[in-house]
């Protein structure tokens, strides 16, 4: 079968990072048409700067790497540095990247790449806001129909909020963006905290990550180490949740995951609860499903195809 078509769409932050070089170790299975930065984690100069470092250690360095929207599509943008750390790369030193940034604007490219290739054969992967997304079907709504599937990290149900009480970092950063395209129509796989919560980078997995004995082995155990102590210290979880990695690992071993097929709407007017993303889980509503929801991982399979690729690079 012929390797997916993606676009990952990314706020680096270390997790991102982890999942852009899953992609990027596995050209059977994914083939990373371009990587597309968004403010989130950190502000923009950094999301793409930092998107660049890690293709370059992933040896990839002709990746085409834009630089997207520097903020949400209406709110002030929110930042993540007490998670990420100030570069949102924190944990290891990291030189500057060498790679180019490509001259055109993310959403241009988003834009062109739908338009460039056959109807539902390219694959959107966001792992942050999803600001870039939304403002591309916003500024060209003929690409929706085009868009093969949208594979996403965000939102969560059982799991509730990592930001706020009630919702995840992603959606919460720009929920407007987060209803244009859970209402588009597209067909959308969500990684909520349900299932990322799942995907812990306990210490026999990081002395794999070390044991490897690569510089992708040591940055990944290096950025697993800074990054787990905010979810340590929150939740008393035995290591860092690998969020974005579950969208690619997706995309290689689906079998993986399970969850259902629900109805997923947004918060996007109640202070209280913005960014919520209600997942009609218990089907009580005649809500019509948008949204495949994930809720179990199967967490060894997930950590022994992470070790296998990551090893290659
Ligand atoms: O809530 C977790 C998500 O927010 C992950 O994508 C992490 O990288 C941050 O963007
Ligand atoms: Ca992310």
């Amino acid at each position: 079968m012929a390797p997916r078509k993606i676009i990952i769409d990314t706020d680096p932050g270390q997790d991102d990072a982890v999942a852009i070089l899953l992609a990027l170790a596995s050209p059977e299975e994914i083939n990373v048409l371009g990587v597309t930065a968004v403010a989130g984690n950190v502000p923009l100069p950094l999301t793409q700067k930092n998107a660049r470092i890690v293709c370059e250690l992933a040896g990839k360095p002709d990746t085409l790497v834009f630089a997207g929207c520097d903020a949400p599509l209406v709110r002030k943008l929110v930042t993540a540095e007490h998670v990420h750390g100030k570069t949102g790369l924190d944990g290891p030193q990291m030189a500057d990247p060498t790679m180019p940034l490509q001259d055109q604007h993310a959403v241009d490219y988003i834009i062109e790449t739908l338009r460039g290739h056959d109807a539902g054969t390219v694959t959107l992967c966001p792992l942050g806001p999803l600001t870039n997304i939304a403002t591309a079907f916003n500024k060209a709504p003929d690409i929706i129909e085009k868009v093969q599937e949208i594979v996403l990290m965000g939102g969560a149900y059982f799991q509730v909020g990592n930001i706020t009480p009630a919702a995840e970092f992603n959606i919460y950063v720009d929920p407007e963006a987060a209803k244009i395209v859970f209402d588009s129509g597209v067909p959308i796989v969500v990684m909520p905290l349900d299932v990322t919560h799942k995907a812990l980078t306990t210490r026999a997995r990081v002395n794999a990550f070390r044991a490897m004995g690569t510089k992708v082995g040591d940055m990944v155990a290096a950025w697993t180490n800074f990054f787990e102590r905010f979810d340590k210290e929150k939740y008393g979880s035995e290591g860092a949740p690998l969020h974005d990695p579950c969208v690619i690992a997706y995309l290689i071993q689906p079998e993986l995951f399970i969850g259902r097929h629900v109805n997923v709407e947004i918060e996007t007017s109640s202070e209280l609860t913005l960014g919520m993303t209600v997942a009609d889980w218990w089907r009580v509503t005649d809500r019509a499903p948008n949204a495949m929801f994930m809720g179990g991982l199967d967490a060894n399979g997930f950590f022994a195809l992470l070790a296998d690729r990551l090893a290659r690079l």
